[in-house]
């Protein structure tokens, strides 16, 4: 409940940064929602803006929202795109994908002008790895991906969901690495993308613009990069 009241702070904060006239990126999991309320109460109260989404959950809740959500086609640029996250280090380097998006985020992400990242506490650590990197993988031989995920030691578990493979929104699978600590996520970065059957893993570097972090108590801090 007190983790509600942080996720939903961050995401109000991050909302502020919305502006009249920007095509905005809409997040997926549960903070991201929280940013998608707001922003639709904002626009049922008279901004003008477009957005797009990063996951086929995100774009119903737009909807339903009444925020305006346009075809790839249509985007120019994206202004702002907010975003939760699973981990986030003091470099603002992120593990995502908790929620089975990471390839739409990314996607959605790189072509930003400005990514926003909002999440509680909780979110906020020394080193990444705790949190199992998600890793999204073609179902196509998937056994010999997951071969050459163990050969870096990766430690992949297929994700499933209520006793089901998890497929993701393209269609793929997500193999959640479980390393503990992640020494150079740079280099871990390159090293899985390298893999054929990887399409995407969950490190995002260099991306974050901005860190919204949510307390229990409401109040929120900034972390720029
Ligand atoms: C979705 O695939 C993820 O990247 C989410 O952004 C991330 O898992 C954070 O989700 P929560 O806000 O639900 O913790």
């Amino acid at each position: 409940m007190q983790v509600n009241i942080a996720k939903k702070a961050a995401a109000e904060q991050a909302a502020t940064y919305v502006r009249p006239g920007m095509t905005v990126g809409l997040g997926t999991g549960s903070t991201a929602y929280y940013a998608i309320m707001r922003i639709g109460e904002m626009v049922r109260g008279g901004l003008d803006i477009k957005a797009v989404a990063t996951s086929e959950e995100s774009e119903q809740l737009a909807r339903a929202q009444g925020i305006t959500i346009i075809p790839f086609g249509e985007v120019q640029k994206i202004d702002v795109d907010i975003d939760g996250a699973d981990e986030a280090d003091a470099q603002l380097r992120l593990i995502k994908g908790g929620g089975g998006a990471l390839l739409r985020e990314k996607i959605v992400a790189a072509a930003s002008d400005r990514m926003i990242i909002i999440a509680d506490e909780g979110k906020v650590v020394q080193q990444l790895g705790q949190f199992p990197l998600p890793v999204e993988i073609i179902p196509f031989a998937w056994e010999l991906t997951f071969r050459k995920l163990e050969q870096l030691h990766a430690r992949p578990v297929l994700r499933k969901k209520e006793g089901q493979l998890f497929i993701t929104d393209n269609g793929n699978y997500i193999a959640d690495c479980h390393y503990e600590r992640i020494a150079d996520p740079e280099a871990l970065h390159a090293q899985l993308n390298d893999i054929p059957g990887v399409v995407e893993n969950g490190l995002f570097i260099g991306m974050a613009d901005l860190l919204i972090v949510g307390r229990e108590d409401g109040a929120v801090r900034e972390i720029s990069r």
